[in-house]
C-alpha cells in the first residue's frame, strides 16, 4: 500500500519524537512491503519563527493533500507572551477545525511494566486499566462566540457553549463504534442538570444508543465522572463527552494510568482521515537532550496505521515492539525506575524499529 503522510514536527521535543515515529513507520514499510512518503511542514512556534504565523497556508494544504497527519507538539515559553490569537496553540485549534477533526480518541492504557507509577492504590487498578476517552473536538465552548465587553462595573468576558444535534450524533457514533470493538460500554459525560447544551447532548446520545443494543449506555454528570475516575476507574470502557469536559477528563484519565508520557491520540474526520499526536506537550526544558520519550509518538503512528490505513497487523507489530522494549527494561528518564536500563530517545527508537523488523 502507498500512503502520503504530512509530518508537523512542531516545537520542543516534537521533532525528536516524530523522528522516531517516522523510523517506526519506515520499519513497518520495509517489513510489510508498504510505501509511505512524508511531507514535512511547520506549525506552532517553529512556524511563527520561520514564516511569521503559527499555521501557514502551505501547512493546511499539505495536511489536506495527505492521507494522514503526524504531529509532534507545539508551544514553548518563547512564544508565551504572544496574544491569544497568535499563540502556537492556536495552530492546533485551527488545524482541528480546518481538517474537520471532530472526534478525538485518547486511550488511557496502563502499561503493566509501569504500574508502579500509578498514583492510585494498587487494588483500584488491579488487572490494569484500559479506557478510551472520545472527546468532541471541533465544537462547544472552544469554538463558540466569545468576546469582552465594557460594562458600568468594568469589563465582562464571555465564551459560548453551543452544540448542534449533528455534532453530538457524529461523535457519539464514533464512541459506540469503538465500544463495539472493546467492552461494549459507553459512559456519556455531561452537565445536564444545569446546561441546555448538555440536555441535547444526553438526548442525542440516547437516540444513537438505540442503534447499538449490544452496548450498555450510562450517563454521568461531569463532576461525578471526575470523582469516579479516581474512585473506581475500572468501571469505564469508553467515555464520550464535549470538547471542554474531554480536555479535562482526558488529562485526569491519562494521569491515573501512570503512563502519561506514553499515551498517543488520534483526531478523526469524516472518512478515514486523521491527525495523530502524542498526548504529552513540547517539554522545551529537555528539548535536544536525548531525554524525550518517543513511545507516545510511536504509538500515535500505530494508531494511524490502525484507524486511517486499516493496517491492523502493522499497528499491532508497532505496539508489541514498544511493549517488548519496555519489558526488556529500557527506559527514558521520565519512566525510569530502579534496575532499569537508561536509554536515549534515539536508542529507544532504534530498539523499537529493530523489534518491528524482527517480528515480520
Ligand atoms: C489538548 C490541549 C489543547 C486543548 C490546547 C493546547 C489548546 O490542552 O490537546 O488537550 O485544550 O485542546
Ligand atoms: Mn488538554
Amino acid at each position: 500500500m502507498k500512503y502520503k503522510i504530512a509530518v508537523i514536527p512542531g516545537d520542543g521535543i516534537g521533532p525528536e519524537v516524530t523522528g522516531e515515529a517516522v523510523r517506526a513507520l519506515e520499519a513497518v514499510a520495509a517489513s510489510f512491503g508498504h510505501q509511505f512518503t512524508y511531507e514535512y511542514v511547520q506549525a506552532g512556534g517553529a512556524a511563527i519563527d520561520s514564516c511569521g504565523e503559527c499555521l501557514p497556508q502551505a501547512t493546511i494544504e499539505a495536511a489536506k493533500a495527505a492521507d494522514a497527519v503526524l504531529l509532534g507538539a507545539v508551544g514553548g515559553p518563547k512564544w508565551d507572551g504572544l496574544p491569544g490569537e497568535e499563540r502556537p496553540e492556536k495552530a492546533l485549534l485551527r488545524l482541528r477545525k480546518e481538517l474537520g477533526l471532530f472526534a478525538n480518541l485518547r486511550p488511557a492504557l496502563m502499561f503493566d511494566e509501569l504500574a508502579e507509577a500509578c498514583p492510585l492504590k494498587p487494588e483500584k487498578v488491579e488487572g490494569g486499566l484500559d479506557l478510551l476517552v472520545v472527546r468532541e473536538l471541533t465544537g462547544g465552548i472552544y469554538f463558540g462566540e466569545r468576546g469582552v465587553r465594557e460594562t458600568a462595573d468594568g469589563p465582562e468576558a464571555y465564551d459560548v457553549e453551543r452544540y448542534s444535534q449533528k455534532e453530538i450524533r457524529r461523535v457519539a457514533e464514533i464512541a459506540f463504534e469503538m465500544a463495539m470493538k472493546r467492552n461494549r460500554k459507553v459512559t456519556s459525560v455531561d452537565k445536564a442538570n444545569v446546561l441546555e447544551s448538555s440536555r441535547l447532548w444526553r438526548k442525542t446520545v440516547a437516540a444513537v444508543a438505540e442503534r447499538y443494543p449490544e452496548v450498555k449506555l450510562e450517563n454521568l454528570y461531569v463532576d461525578n465522572a471526575a470523582m469516579q475516575l479516581v474512585y473506581n476507574p475500572k468501571q469505564f470502557d469508553v467515555l464520550v463527552t464535549s470538547n471542554i469536559f474531554g480536555d479535562i477528563l482526558s488529562d485526569e484519565a491519562s494521569m491515573i494510568t501512570g503512563s502519561i508520557g506514553m499515551l498517543p491520540s488520534a483526531s478523526l474526520a469524516e472518512g478515514a482521515f486523521g491527525m495523530y499526536e502524542p498526548v504529552h506537550g513540547s517539554a522545551p526544558d529537555i528539548a535536544g537532550s536525548g531525554r524525550a520519550n518517543p513511545m507516545a509518538a510511536v504509538l500515535s503512528a500505530a494508531m494511524m496505521l490502525r484507524y486511517t490505513f486499516g493496517l491492523m497487523a502493522e499497528a499491532e507489530a508497532v505496539e508489541a515492539a514498544v511493549k517488548s522494549v519496555l519489558a526488556a527494561g529500557y527506559r527514558t528518564p521520565d519512566i525510569m525506575t530502579d534496575g532499569c536500563i537508561p536509554a536515549t530517545t534515539l536508542q529507544i527508537g532504534t530498539l523499537i524499529a529493530e523489534r518491528i523488523a524482527e517480528r515480520k
